[in-house]
């Protein structure tokens, strides 16, 4: 099974980030627990702080991996074009947040991903990755 976690703008910074909201980890950091939780799972991380780059990476991936993780970060809430790639491609697409963006402020309860993708998965911290990850093999089943 191959899947992409795909991250968007500012998530490169985690760890040194809005502490108190995205805690102290890196993503690298926490890229490698996940590897060593899921070593049947080939896995792989993009982050791009351009939304472009986010979308030529979804259809790239979106025809032939198995499924792909994506926190498009603050483009969430703003890319028509990033909703746009999802809906285009074959692959599941689990939306993730490390945050709960509906106790945040009002522009963050808005998202352009969730109606083109299979599931959510947000307030947990990092903690959403893995059970996306989870989600996904489950889907397998
Ligand atoms: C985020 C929530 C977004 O509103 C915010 O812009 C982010 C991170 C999250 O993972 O909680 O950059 O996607």
């Amino acid at each position: 099974m191959k899947i992409i976690i795909i991250n968007g703008p500012n998530l490169n910074l985690l760890g040194k980030r809005e502490t108190e909201i995205y805690g102290h980890k890196s993503f690298e950091e926490y890229f490698k627990e996940l590897q060593m939780l899921f070593p049947e799972v080939e896995m792989e991380l993009f982050q791009s702080n351009h939304d472009g780059i986010l979308i030529d990476k979804i259809q790239e991936v979106g025809f032939t991996y198995d499924g792909i993780i994506l926190n498009a970060a603050a483009y969430t809430h703003t890319s028509v074009a990033i909703g746009d790639a999802v809906a285009a491609i074959e692959k599941p697409v689990i939306e993730v947040h490390i945050s709960n963006i509906y106790a945040r402020e009002e522009f963050r309860h808005k998202s352009y991903i969730s109606p083109h993708v299979k599931a959510v998965i947000c307030g947990f911290g990092l903690d959403s990755y893995r059970l996306a990850i989870q989600g996904l093999i489950d889907l397998q089943k």
